[in-house]
């Protein structure tokens, strides 16, 4: 593979032979940090933010969905360049703030919201709270009202649409959980507009995750404004679209839509609306931002496989394992020239046959104690991981040109026991 085809270049690439993120060798932080670990470019993290809001001419805010990368290095740097937020629970509004994200640019979804998020919300002032259904309607004017507060609400509309993409992360056809249904949504708004404490200011959508084609998104988008001019035709001064996230990246050998043309389809879908428009991009933002690292333990001749059993396993990278999902997988060290492809299963450690990153892959010869790097790990990567099978939680890294730095570091096994409590009566 070469440089230019890696997902995540030129940020990543291999400079003198050796995989590196901006100017720092991935070798060089395995020798620091030992394995397995994430690292992240700021550079690319940077590149992505700066060319989605100019595609929109800066006047678009993209609230970048923390659940993709919750890293509070990651999300300050990203808040610093202007981003805002999209959250979905109360930890993820902790984080936000505790990375200097102010509350004006922080979006809370989320289907579940607790009365205690809500207030919490609420006490924060955020920027938008996305409402998915009438009884957290209800909960959330009773709480607003009860604390003197007016909450500035979005609802969310499931527009029946079909993300193609796969089956566990697509949102927004009529069978799944999320938003309210189109041919309820204009009801919600008159109940919205009669509640106390609460200020209907927009619609929200989104509709799935790595989708790959612009026709769903014009599909649900097109609905969305059609929602949004009947709804101000009833006297509601709507004057937010929330688009969600959900724009795919390469992980193999798809073609996601460019941001420009993303951007000029939406740009013609809204034309005249005088609305604000945000944005809730994750992936897009991150996924090609991070690798995660790890080391070769052993490779093992099976009977009908040759078996490369690595240091990472599917608690630290759940994506093969849950989604079927593709994450390339290459040397740290840049194979020969003439390096033969063969055939391989590339394991983790964890007992467990699903514990698999990839069956039957060609990859150059891999030795014992060489490192990889699975590509494309920067959005849910890390914040997926467990401690499954006791395994330390994997540590990530920020790396800034030249500079690296650990960003969450690699607990110890005492910090991982100290978690835990026996009761009185085993004492
Ligand atoms: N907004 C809402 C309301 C969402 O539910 C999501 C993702 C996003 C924004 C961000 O979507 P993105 O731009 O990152 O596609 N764990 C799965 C992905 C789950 C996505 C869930 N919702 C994976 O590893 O593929």
């Amino acid at each position: 593979m070469s440089n230019s085809e890696l997902p995540g270049a030129p940020e990543l690439a291999y400079r003198a032979g050796a995989l590196s993120l901006e100017q720092v060798p991935v070798a060089r932080i395995a020798e620091q940090v030992g394995t397995p670990f994430y690292a992240y470019s700021s550079a690319y993290l940077e590149r992505r933010y700066r060319a989605f809001v100019a595609a929109f001419q800066n006047k678009a805010m993209l609230c970048f969905a923390v659940k993709a990368n919750s890293n509070v290095a990651v999300l300050r740097h990203l808040g610093r360049l202007g981003a805002g937020a999209d959250l979905v629970s109360e930890g993820e509004l902790r984080r936000a703030l505790a990375a200097g994200i102010p509350a004006s640019r922080l979006i809370f979804s989320g289907i579940g919201k607790t009365e205690t998020e809500l207030r919490a919300a609420l006490a924060a002032d955020l920027h938008q709270i996305n409402v998915e259904s009438l009884p957290e309607l209800t909960l959330l004017s009773d709480v607003a009202h009860r604390m003197g507060k007016t909450a500035r609400v979005a609802i969310r509309v499931n527009p029946d649409v079909d993300a193609n993409t796969h089956a566990k992360i697509s949102t927004g056809k009529s069978e799944n959980k999320f938003g309210i249904d189109l041919p309820h949504a204009a009801d919600a708004f008159r109940r919205a507009k009669q509640l106390p404490g609460i200020d209907p200011v927009g619609v929200a959508v989104h509709i799935g995750s790595q989708i790959t084609s612009l026709a769903p998104f014009e599909a649900a988008f097109t609905k969305v404004v059609d929602l949004l001019k009947t709804v101000r035709g009833e006297g509601v001064a709507l004057k937010r679209l929330d688009l969600g996230g959900g724009l795919g990246i390469r992980y193999r050998d798809e073609n996601p839509p460019s941001i420009e043309d993303y951007a000029a389809m939406v740009t013609r879908v809204t034309r005249g609306l005088d609305v604000e428009l945000a944005f809730e991009q994750g992936r897009w933002i991150a996924g090609n931002a991070g690798i995660l690292a790890a080391r070769v333990l052993y490779v093992k001749e099976g009977a009908t496989r040759r078996f490369v059993i690595l240091d990472a396993a599917m608690n630290d990278l759940v994506r093969p394992a849950l989604y079927d999902a593709w994450h390339e997988i290459v040397p740290v060290t840049a194979p020969g020239a003439n390096a033969t492809l063969a055939p391989v299963d590339v394991v983790g450690p964890v007992c467990e046959t699903g514990d698999m990153f990839a069956s039957e892959r060609p990859l150059p010869p891999l030795a014992q104690g060489e490192l990889v790097a699975f590509l494309s790990a920067g959005a849910y990567g890390a914040i997926m991981s467990s401690g499954y099978n006791s395994r330390l939680m994997v540590p990530e890294v920020l790396v800034h040109g030249a500079e690296f730095s650990v960003v969450r570091p690699r607990p110890t096994y005492d910090e991982m026991l100290a978690q835990e409590r026996v009761p009185p009566w085993l004492l």
